[in-house]
């Protein structure tokens, strides 16, 4: 973090990340979430802001004050989110997708609240895909030269998930954590590897999301041309 101060390594660089978990309305007092607390998105916006890059964070539904010396988006569905990163991304050389995206929707938004019959159990809620703003951002970059960010949480078979996750993407790097137990939501600290599209494999020790962050910045400078 200290060297992150005093070496602006990412002067010059445009870079976007998003950051928190989309919300997707039912009607206007209802909505689909997650419970990614934005935290680990933050950090990356300071850490690369203190590098020197132009950032812009584009924010779903955190609860965390705007950092300084960012240029913030607030957006709050899959879908603005999608607008607002290709948006971005059009003069960006780095994007990272730290935010939790919402792969479902429902199809339908009730213009009222949805109300109780008397008697008679809820319809089923039904739901559509949301558009993968990664995959779609990999395979179609605005820029050759972009670098491009994904993260994924896994449970099970972290590593092989990851790496099929990488290759179904089409990013450059994915940062992989394990969720359960303590790890994770809404923590301070985050433990992960980050797999690279090159076959790179670097494990993240637990700690602070800035120390994470910083790695990833690492690797995104040796992939910059
Ligand atoms: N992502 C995205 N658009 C989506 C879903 C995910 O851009 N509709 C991005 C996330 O921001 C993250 C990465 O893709 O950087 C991996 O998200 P994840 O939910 O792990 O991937 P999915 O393809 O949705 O796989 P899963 O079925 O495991 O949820
Ligand atoms: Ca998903």
């Amino acid at each position: 973090l200290a060297r992150g101060a005093t070496v602006p390594d990412l002067a010059g660089r445009r870079v976007v990340v998003t950051a928190g978990g989309t919300r997707e309305p039912l009607d206007p007092v209802r909505y689909l979430g997650n419970r990614s607390s934005g935290k680990q998105g933050y950090a990356l916006a300071r850490t690369a802001a203190a590098r020197g890059a132009r950032v812009t964070l584009i924010e779903a539904n955190t609860q965390l004050p705007d950092p300084a010396g960012v240029d913030m988006v607030h957006i709050g569905t899959a879908i603005q989110l999608r607008e607002a990163v290709l948006k971005a991304a059009a003069d960006a050389d780095v994007v990272v997708m730290a935010a939790a995206v919402a792969d479902f929707r429902p199809s339908e938004y009730a213009t009222g609240k949805i109300k109780k019959k008397d008697g008679r159990e809820p319809a089923p809620i039904s739901l559509v895909r949301n558009p993968d703003i990664l995959a779609e951002l990999s395979a179609d970059r605005p820029r050759a030269d972009q670098v491009v960010v994904g993260f994924a949480a896994e449970t099970d078979d972290v590593l092989a998930n990851g790496r099929e996750k990488l290759r179904r993407k089409g990013c450059d790097l994915l940062v992989v954590n394990e969720v359960g137990e303590r790890r994770t939501f809404g923590a301070e600290e985050n433990e992960a590897v980050v797999l690279a599209a090159d076959g790179g494999e670097t494990p993240v020790p637990y700690g602070p999301k800035e120390a994470l962050a910083d790695t990833v910045w690492d690797l995104v400078l040796q992939r910059l041309g």
